[in-house]
């Protein structure tokens, strides 16, 4: 039978090792020296184990006690490594990031440069158009509410744009309340008066969402630019002088036309032509903004006065560019793409 030792002494043992650990722990140059100390101290045959295997020598009650600091000395060293290895990485990335640098000013070398997506062009064309007519843009969501693409434009429960058909309708939100996918921006001219009284003069582009199938003129998901501009004494000549001097920055000098129209928010409504290439071609809708749109938001219809308008982007775009599908917008085809 081996000689006894006492728990006092295999105890200092422990907080030898310990203290000899840490020391080292700390001095470890790298990750892998810390991997080496780790079986070291904590392996199988490492230093723990030895000091553990002459547990067999003490009295079986003060076993426990001494198995207990060993489970403590092994769960510092093990925290110790974790920490020098965090120390040891962020010291290492630290010295990366000094020493890398980006000249994100560099010509690029590797490939042609990127540059707009011709739809987002002509959004912009179009917003700085109206910029220069003193419009400021506004936004609205994506996700609305029956209430402001419907109701409050005046559209009436029944009117088949509320189908089931043309609409995207949404499971409802948490507070149970119906929502959709909106169908126009129109619905960004009752947010913006809401928060705004007038005067308003906004435009607002964004996405828009139908049941629509896909072919070449169609998409469940296009763009519109909305127009909305509220003031004292506004007519429709006001209208017409806008729509019209947006259109030749547009498009150049060609020939505009206003058809008579109709929509539930204006009154009275028309349509919008221009003459391309020999053929009328239809590019927005507009008209003086209801009074019973003006009333719902308590604006007093006697004194303040409008229009709005509502335009396609893609529409714009395939016009300007002599683009046949609109599919090609957002087919990501770097061949097409690069003849912007
Ligand atoms: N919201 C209409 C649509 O999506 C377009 C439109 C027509 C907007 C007339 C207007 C407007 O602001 O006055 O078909």
């Amino acid at each position: 039978m081996s000689a006894t030792i006492s728990l006092q002494q295999l105890t200092d043992q422990l907080e030898a090792l310990e203290a000899e650990a840490a020391a080292a722990i700390e001095a470890a140059p790298g990750p892998a020296d810390l991997e080496q100390l780790r079986v070291d101290l904590l392996g199988k045959k490492g230093r723990l184990s030895a000091v553990l295997g002459a547990m067999g020598r003490l009295p079986g009650d003060e076993r426990p006690q001494l198995g207990q600091r060993a489970n403590v000395l092994k769960e510092q060293v093990q925290q110790r490594l974790g920490a020098r290895l965090e120390q040891l990485r962020s010291a290492a990335m630290a010295e990366r990031i000094a020493r890398e640098s980006l000249d994100v000013t560099a010509p690029c070398r590797y490939g042609p440069p990127g540059h707009r997506h011709p739809l987002q062009a002509t959004v912009e064309e179009i917003l700085d158009i109206f910029a220069g007519l003193g419009y400021r843009v506004a936004e609205g969501p994506e996700v609305e509410s029956d209430h402001y693409n419907f109701t409050a434009l005046n559209i009436p429960p029944h009117h088949p744009a509320r189908d089931m058909q043309d609409t995207f309708y949404l499971a409802p939100g948490p507070d149970g309340s119906e929502r959709l996918l909106r169908t126009h921006t129109s619905p960004v001219q009752i947010r913006h008066l809401e928060a705004n009284p007038p005067p308003v003069r906004i435009v607002a582009p964004g996405r828009v969402f139908r049941r629509d199938a896909v072919d070449a003129t169609h998409s469940p998901v296009f763009h519109q630019v909305e127009v909305l501009a509220l003031d004292e004494g506004l007519d429709f000549s006001h209208l017409r002088g806008t729509v019209t001097t947006f259109l030749e920055r547009f498009f150049g000098d060609l020939p505009v036309r206003f058809r008579a129209s109709y929509f539930p928010f204006t009154e009275p409504s028309a349509e919008v032509d221009v003459q391309w290439r020999g053929r009328w071609l239809e590019v927005m809708g507009c008209g003086m903004v209801d009074p019973a749109v003006l009333e719902g938001l308590g604006i007093d219809p006697e004194r303040w006065s409008g229009f709005a308008a509502g335009l396609g982007v893609e529409r714009f775009c395939m016009v300007r560019h002599g683009i046949d599908d609109i599919r090609r917008l957002y087919s990501s085809d770097l061949r097409f793409l690069e003849q912007f």
